[in-house]
């Protein structure tokens, strides 16, 4: 049967998009459905980027939307059942740690349907962040295991886990980075499309990017505003461009912090897409934010990243890219910040196989793997 391959959100598509290239280059050509669960469903966090990735459309919508994480994974769940029995695959193909990937992982395994997973091992080890348990729990009924660095392994074999299983081929996010970077958009345009005035931004002047969305930095307004003035204060001494998730919208509304925000110093847009977010990050001084992906890209790119967070399950980012954890507190992020406009941003160097053929790697052992179990009696 086919391979069903998983997406549900953002961060899913630009990994999925190489694999999905990969797998139709690949001699012979593997067989993929593509089943989108549409827990991102809005055209800023769905549409654009599966334009600009150049993804195809899904075959299957489950359409499940938002809701609580029980009734999102339910949903997500309930949904994807008949779709294994009508199509029988080889194997379920599901990336990185949104609800939708456990969700799908867990109905596979019942129906022992073997599970692949890309981006595994990687480890906060805060098993207060939604993403840990979903990391923890699909790598924990995942046959094939495909890792980003080498932490990664470690992590899964204190956990248990076979190394027989798991297979080091690096990051299918950055094959998606490297394919597209001399295609990302010009801030200018950017800025232009969200409706910012032209003489917000000189041309070639420094700014910095944020993104903020973890629900432990901006569900609670005791958290939200203190890192809302602390990047207001920031934007005194550098322009910053602030692509806003809509969790992140909802909540400064709801606990009326908009006013912190000053419009001069800081662009508010909506949540951007791929080309775009792409061109703001290569061309930033700076990019403060709380995101998984963000912090990969950054290394990637040779920019620093002060990372908003206590913790990272990308560790290599911080130990050879150009990331820096900074929690937040305040002081020390302005402190970090400060020390960046001063020169003393890390530009880190690219990890090992993160070198755009992470998608090949993949297929080529999957399609191996593959054809050892249906030869096996
Ligand atoms: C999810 C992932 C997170 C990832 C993030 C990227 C989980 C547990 N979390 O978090 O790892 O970093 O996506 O965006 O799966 N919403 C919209 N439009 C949409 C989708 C969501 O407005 O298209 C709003 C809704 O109000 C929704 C809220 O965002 O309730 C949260 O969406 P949800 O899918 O639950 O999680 P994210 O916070 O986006």
């Amino acid at each position: 049967g086919p391979v069903i391959c998983v997406v549900g959100a953002r961060p899913n598509f630009m990994k999925m998009a190489p694999i999905l290239r990969a797998f139709a280059a690949h001699s012979p050509a593997i067989p993929v459905v593509l089943v989108h669960t549409g827990q991102h469903y809005d055209r800023s966090m769905n549409d654009r980027l599966f334009e600009d990735l150049k993804l195809p459309h899904p075959d299957i919508n489950l359409g499940v939307g938002s809701g609580s994480h029980t009734v999102q994974t339910a949903e997500v769940m309930r949904r994807f059942e008949p779709v294994l029995d009508d199509y029988r695959p080889s194997c379920v193909l599901v990336v990185g740690d949104v609800n939708s990937t456990l969700a799908c992982s867990l109905v596979a395994v019942k129906k022992e349907i073997p599970v692949v997973h890309v981006e595994a091992g990687l480890r906060s080890y805060d098993r207060r962040m939604p993403e840990e348990i979903n990391r923890v729990l699909t790598d924990q009924m995942a046959d094939r295991l495909y890792t980003t660095e080498r932490s990664a392994q470690v992590n899964l074999e204190a956990e248990g886990i076979d190394a027989a299983r798991v297979c080091f081929v690096g990051n299918v996010m950055i094959d998606s980075l490297l394919h597209n970077r001399a295609m990302a958009r010009p801030v200018a345009q950017t800025l232009a499309e969200a409706g910012i005035a032209a003489d917000w931004l000189a041309p070639g002047s420094a700014y910095g990017v944020i993104t903020l969305h973890r629900p432990s930095n901006v569900d609670q307004p005791e958290t939200l505003q203190p890192l809302l003035a602390t990047l207001a204060r920031i934007a005194e001494h550098l322009p910053l461009i602030f692509a806003m998730h809509p969790r992140t919208r909802a909540n400064i509304e709801r606990f009326g912090l908009q006013e912190l925000l000053p419009a001069a110093r800081i662009a508010v847009l909506p949540p951007q897409g791929y080309l775009e977010m792409l061109g703001l990050m290569d061309g930033a001084r700076l990019v403060l934010t709380d995101s998984g992906g963000l912090q990969e890209e950054t290394t990637a790119l040779g920019v620093p990243c002060l990372t908003l967070r206590e913790n990272t399950e990308r560790p290599i980012t911080v130990e050879q890219g150009s990331n820096s954890l900074v929690g937040i507190v305040p002081a020390s992020i302005e402190q970090a910040a400060q020390a960046v406009l001063a020169g003393a941003g890390k530009s880190g160097r690219m990890p090992e196989l993160w070198d755009g053929q992470a998608a090949e790697r993949i297929a080529a052992d999957l399609y191996a793997w593959l054809s050892a179990a249906a030869a096996t009696p």
